[in-house]
C-alpha cells in the first residue's frame, strides 16, 4: 500500500539521519565514473537469466541521482574486486532501477528507496535484504559470511569465545546430535534470519560462556549485549522460534550514542512497526541516571503494547534534531513518532514527567507536533517561499495554480534548477492565477498523503481546482511553462469531487 511504503521511507530517513549517514549526502560534486570492472551491470533483458545461474548473488538497486548510491559505488566496486577472488567467486551486481525499462524489476523486488541491496540465493528463489555495512571491508566480511552456511559448528571453547561476541546478538543451538526434526527446524530458522543474526550449533553446552552449563535436551541460547544477556528457548516450531528471537533481540530501551556497535539495534528499532518514543538528553548531564531509570520503568510498563523506546545522546543526535526540527536548548525532550507519521513532542522534560506524558499521549490527550520554518515576514521574490505552517493557505486553499518545488539546501540539482524556476516565475509574474513556489522539504513537514517526495528536487503542480500532478518533464523554462499552461485551466470544469486532501 502506498501509505505504508511512505511510512517506511520516513522511518528510513530518520534512521539514516540519526546514524549520520545522511549527512554525507551532497549533490554538488559530479564525480567522473571510474572504469568499473567487477560489479556486474544487469538490466531487464539479462537479469533473470543471469540470476538463475547463480547460487548466491548480491544486487544493488540504485538511481543515478541518489547521493547515498554515489557514496556506496567505490566501496561496492572495491568489495566486488576482492570478492571476485574467492573460490568460487562471489558476485556483486547492480541495476539502475530508475531506468524506465527496469522499473518492473524494482517493483518485483519491492524497491522503495535507494540504494536497496538484496541477496539472492539458489537462482533467485530466496531473496533477503542486505543488512550489512556500506564500506568495502565491511561488505566483504558480511558477504563472505552470508555466502557460507547459515549456522556454523562450534567445536571448541576457543570457537565459542570468538563466536559469542560481546557486542552482538548471536544464537547457538545446543543439540545432542546434529540431526532430527528439531535440528532441521533450527537450521530453517537460521536460514530465515541469517541476514540479521549469527547462528552457531554445538554438541556440548559447557563450551558456551554465560548461562547454565548443563542443559538437558535441545536448546536454543540467545546471547545479547543488553538486558538479561542470555535467554534459553526450547521452542522448535519454526514460526514460534522466529518470533521469540525477534522479540528478544530488541532492547527494552535502545541506546543511541556515538558507539557504532549500537547502530544495528538502532536500525532494528526503526524497522519495527511500533510507535517510536525517543528521549534525547545530554549524557554528560548530572541527572542522567534519574532519566534512565524512570524511562526504563515506563518502557517496562508498555512492553508489548506497540511502543518502542530509544534513549539518545545529544552529542550524537544532530541528524535527528535536524530531521525533527528540534533545538539543542530544548533537551531533555521526548518525541514520539507514530507509524502513520504523526509526531508528538514534549520539551524541557523532567524525569517525573515521563510516565504521565506517555500516558497522556496514549490516551490521546497530546496534540501532534509539526516541524515548520518560521513564516517569512517578506515574501516578494518571484518564487514564493512556502513553509509547513503556510502550506494549507498557500497551496491547498489558495484557489490558484501552484507549481511547488520541494528542495533540500544541500542538493546540487536544486541549485541548478533555482535560476530556471526564477525565470519561469518572472515570465508568469503578471498572471494572477499562477504561483511558483518552493519549500525546503528538510525543514518542513509535508503532511502524510499529500505529496510524495522521495528525492530532490521534486516538483508538483496543483491546479486551481485541486488536481495534483507530479512534474516529470525536462527542467527547462519552456517545458515547465508549457506544462503549466496545459494543465492549469481544467480548474473551472473539474470543480467537483477532487477534494481528496
Ligand atoms: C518443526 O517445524 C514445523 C513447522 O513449523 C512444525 O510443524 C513442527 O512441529 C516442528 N517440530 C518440532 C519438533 O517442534
Ligand atoms: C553536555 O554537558 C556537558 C557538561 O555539562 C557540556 O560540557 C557539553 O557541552 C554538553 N553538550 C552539549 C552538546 O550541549
Amino acid at each position: 500500500m502506498a501509505s505504508r511504503s511512505r511510512v517506511r521511507i520516513s522511518s528510513l530517513l530518520i534512521m539514516l539521519s540519526i546514524i549520520g549517514l545522511a549527512a554525507a549526502e551532497s549533490g554538488t560534486t559530479e564525480e567522473e565514473s571510474k572504469s568499473e570492472e567487477f560489479v556486474v551491470t544487469l538490466d531487464h533483458s539479462n537479469f533473470h537469466e543471469f540470476v538463475s545461474k547463480h547460487k548466491f548473488i548480491v544486487i544493488e538497486f540504485y538511481a543515478p541521482w541518489c547521493g547515498h548510491c554515489k557514496k556506496l559505488a567505490p566501496e561496492y566496486e572495491k568489495a566486488a574486486s576482492i570478492l571476485s577472488k574467492e573460490d568460487p567467486p562471489l558476485i556483486l551486481a547492480k541495476v539502475d532501477a530508475n531506468e524506465e525499462k527496469n522499473k518492473a524489476l524494482a517493483t518485483e523486488f519491492g524497491v522503495s528507496g535507494f540504494p536497496t541491496i538484496k541477496i539472492l540465493r539458489f537462482g533467485g528463489s530466496v531473496v533477503q535484504d542486505y543488512k550489512g555495512p556500506r564500506e568495502a571491508d565491511g561488505i566483504v566480511a558480511y558477504v563472505k559470511k552470508q555466502s557460507g552456511p547459515a549456522s556454523v559448528e562450534i567445536k571448541t571453547a576457543e570457537d565459542a569465545t570468538s563466536f559469542v561476541d560481546e557486542k552482538k546478538i548471536v544464537i547457538v543451538g545446543v543439540f545432542p546430535e546434529f540431526s532430527g526434526e528439531k535440528f532441521d527446524n533450527f537450521t530453517t530458522v537460521a536460514e530465515r534470519l541469517r541476514s540479521d543474526f549469527e547462528f552457531g550449533h554445538v554438541l556440548d553446552a559447557k563450551l558456551l560462556p554465560r548461562g547454565e552449563l548443563s542443559i538437558s535436551g535441545p536448546t536454543v541460547r540467545l546471547f545479547k549485549p543488553f538486558d538479561e544477556l542470555v535467554v534459553d528457548f526450547q521452542e522448535f516450531n519454526v514460526d514460534d522460534l522466529v518470533k521469540l528471537i525477534e522479540e528478544s533481540s530488541v532492547p527494552l530501551v535502545t541506546l543511541f550514542n556515538n558507539d557504532p556497535n549500537n547502530h544495528p539495534f538502532v536500525i532494528k528499532f526503526f524497522n519495527t512497526e511500533n510507535d517510536k518514543a525517543m528521549l534525547f538528553l545530554n549524557f554528560s548531564s548530572e541527572n542522567i541516571d534519574a532519566f534512565k531509570s524512570k524511562y526504563r520503568d515506563v518502557a517496562e510498563q508498555y512492553k508489548g503494547k506497540g511502543i518502542g523506546f530509544l534513549l539518545g545522546d545529544l552529542e550524537a543526535s544532530q541528524g535527528a534534531f535536524q530531521y525533527f526540527g528540534l533545538k539543542e536548548d530544548q533537551v531533555p525532550l521526548i518525541v514520539i513518532q507514530t507509524n502513520d507519521g504523526e509526531k508528538y513532542l514534549k520539551t524541557h522534560l523532567e524525569p517525573d514527567h515521563i510516565a504521565s506524558w506517555v500516558k497522556d499521549y496514549k490516551d490521546g490527550h497530546v496534540k501532534p507536533y509539526k516541524k515548520s520554518e518560521p513564516i517569512p515576514e517578506v515574501n516578494n521574490e518571484p518564487v514564493k517561499v512556502v513553509v509547513a505552517d503556510t502550506l494549507q493557505d498557500f497551496v491547498f486553499n489558495s484557489g490558484k495554480n501552484v507549481l511547488l518545488e520541494f528542495y533540500a539546501p544541500w542538493c546540487g540539482h536544486c541549485k541548478k534548477l533555482a535560476p530556471i524556476l526564477d525565470e519561469v516565475a518572472v515570465s508568469l509574474e503578471n498572471d494572477a492565477d499562477v504561483v511558483i513556489a518552493k519549500i525546503d522539504a528538510t525543514a518542513n513537514d509535508i503532511p502524510q498523503g499529500t505529496f510524495d517526495v522521495k528525492g530532490y528536487p521534486t516538483l508538483y503542480f496543483k491546479s486551481a481546482s485541486g488536481n495534483i500532478l507530479q512534474y516529470d518533464g525536462d527542467r527547462t523554462k519552456e517545458d515547465m511553462i508549457e506544462f503549466i499552461q496545459k494543465n492549469r485551466d481544467k480548474a473551472a470544469q473539474q470543480e467537483s469531487g477532487k477534494d481528496e486532501l
